[in-house]
């Protein structure tokens, strides 16, 4: 399963232009909401349905065409079938994603207006990846149940039902901002959520970033973010994956028992909701992160991350001995790093080693004038 797999995390702003940020950062978070199910062939080539549907009727113009073009790369090799909505002849499961109550309630002007939707799919991430092309830039891809085999053990990993689970579709100009964009949207995740907490009259769900790309409640790991990105001709092809965990309390949290313990309404937090409050929010934050900088979301993004101030170790190395000092976090650098202060007031970069699955072991620093 892409989202969750537990994978080594070396890639995480290795490569500024080219990043590649992994979800699953510690060995505490990393089964949040994975499990991982024995490999059967059969698997893989179950027959699944992509359904889609656009806002506008202009949109749906498009579905109709995309369809009947039939130039959709999908992954599945023939075993998933492209559909209209209009085409689904009958009735969906009753916890499937409902199309109309997410149309119904989006209202951005590019963002999440072209959505692909599947009960099950290996990866939505893939779809939306190979389909740059093919689709508009802001499209969506939901799944219920996503699966992805991995590599040679053959293990599949599966996040079961209960999570909101979507993949869009990003093009950027500006390579130097591309690794920020995955703050942009956590602080999409956490603002749309507080949106619809303010918004039914809830108490407020402490939902945090954990840096760089991890959503805590409560001290649990709840979701996480995943971007990828391709570059040619002064073009970006930035794919950007979300999981969130809204029903499935195993193995640590979700979000609607979070919200049980803390309120006696009835209201329950739905998939449909929180994506068109996301799309919304993100739609604005971007505009915002692209016309005046990250800078202009930096205040509202360390009241949401849990490390302002937050005192870490670094290593050093001093002629071949291995030195460790306690820095302070004080923010993060133009490239998206952490910015900290040592103890002898000298500020610096840090950078995650590489190597260890929690982000916060092992960070090398590099001063900064
Ligand atoms: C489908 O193919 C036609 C003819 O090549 C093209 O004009 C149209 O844009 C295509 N539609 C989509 C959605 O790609
Ligand atoms: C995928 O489809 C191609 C062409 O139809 C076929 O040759 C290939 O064997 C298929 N691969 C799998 C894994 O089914
Ligand atoms: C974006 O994806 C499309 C379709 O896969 C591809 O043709 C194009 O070259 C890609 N552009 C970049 C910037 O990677």
């Amino acid at each position: 399963m892409l989202f969750f797999a537990r994978t080594s995390c070396s890639l995480l702003l290795r490569t500024p232009l080219h990043f590649l940020s992994l979800l699953s950062t510690t060995a505490s978070s990393s089964s949040s909401f994975s499990i991982s199910m024995a490999a059967t062939v059969m698997e893989s080539n179950f027959p699944s349905t992509l359904v889609l549907r656009g806002k506008s009727m202009a949109e749906n113009d498009f579905a109709q065409s995309l369809k009947h073009n039939n130039t959709l790369k999908l992954p599945e090799n023939g075993t998933v079938s492209v559909l209209l909505q209009s085409e689904l002849d009958k009735p969906l499961e009753k916890d499937s994603f409902e199309i109309d109550l997410f149309m119904n309630s989006l209202s951005t002007n590019r963002f999440g207006r072209f959505l692909l939707w599947s009960p099950r799919l290996a990866s939505t991430h893939d779809v939306v990846s190979r389909n740059f092309d093919e689709i508009p830039i802001g499209s969506v891809c939901v799944a219920d149940i996503q699966y992805k085999g991995r590599g040679r053990s053959k293990n599949m990993w599966e996040s079961p039902k209960g999570g909101l689970l979507f993949s869009f579709t990003l093009e950027m100009k500006n390579g130097r901002v591309v690794p920020l964009v995955q703050y942009v949207v956590s602080l999409a995740v956490t603002e749309a959520i507080n949106h619809l907490c303010d918004k039914n009259g809830l108490p407020c769900v402490d939902i945090r970033i954990k840096w760089p790309n991890d959503l805590y409640l409560n001290g649990l790991k709840v979701g996480g973010v995943l971007c990828t990105s391709t570059y040619k001709s002064n073009k970006f092809n930035v794919s950007v994956g979300i999981g969130l965990n809204v029903d499935n309390e195993k193995p640590t949290t979700c979000l609607n028992t979070f919200l049980k313990e803390v309120s006696s309404l009835d209201y329950k937090f739905r998939r449909e909701d929180i994506l068109a409050a996301f799309f919304c929010k993100f739609e604005k934050f971007y505009d915002i992160f692209i016309n005046q900088g990250f800078e202009a979301l930096e205040k509202l993004y360390y009241k949401t991350w849990l490390h302002s101030g937050q005192r870490v170790i670094v290593q050093e190395k001093n002629e071949d001995v291995v030195v460790e000092n306690v820095v302070t976090i004080q923010g993060l650098t133009s490239s998206g790093y952490l910015l900290a202060v040592g103890d002898d007031n000298q500020m610096c970069e840090l950078h995650p080693d590489g190597n260890s699955f929690d982000f916060f072991k092992g960070l090398l620093r590099r001063k900064l004038e």
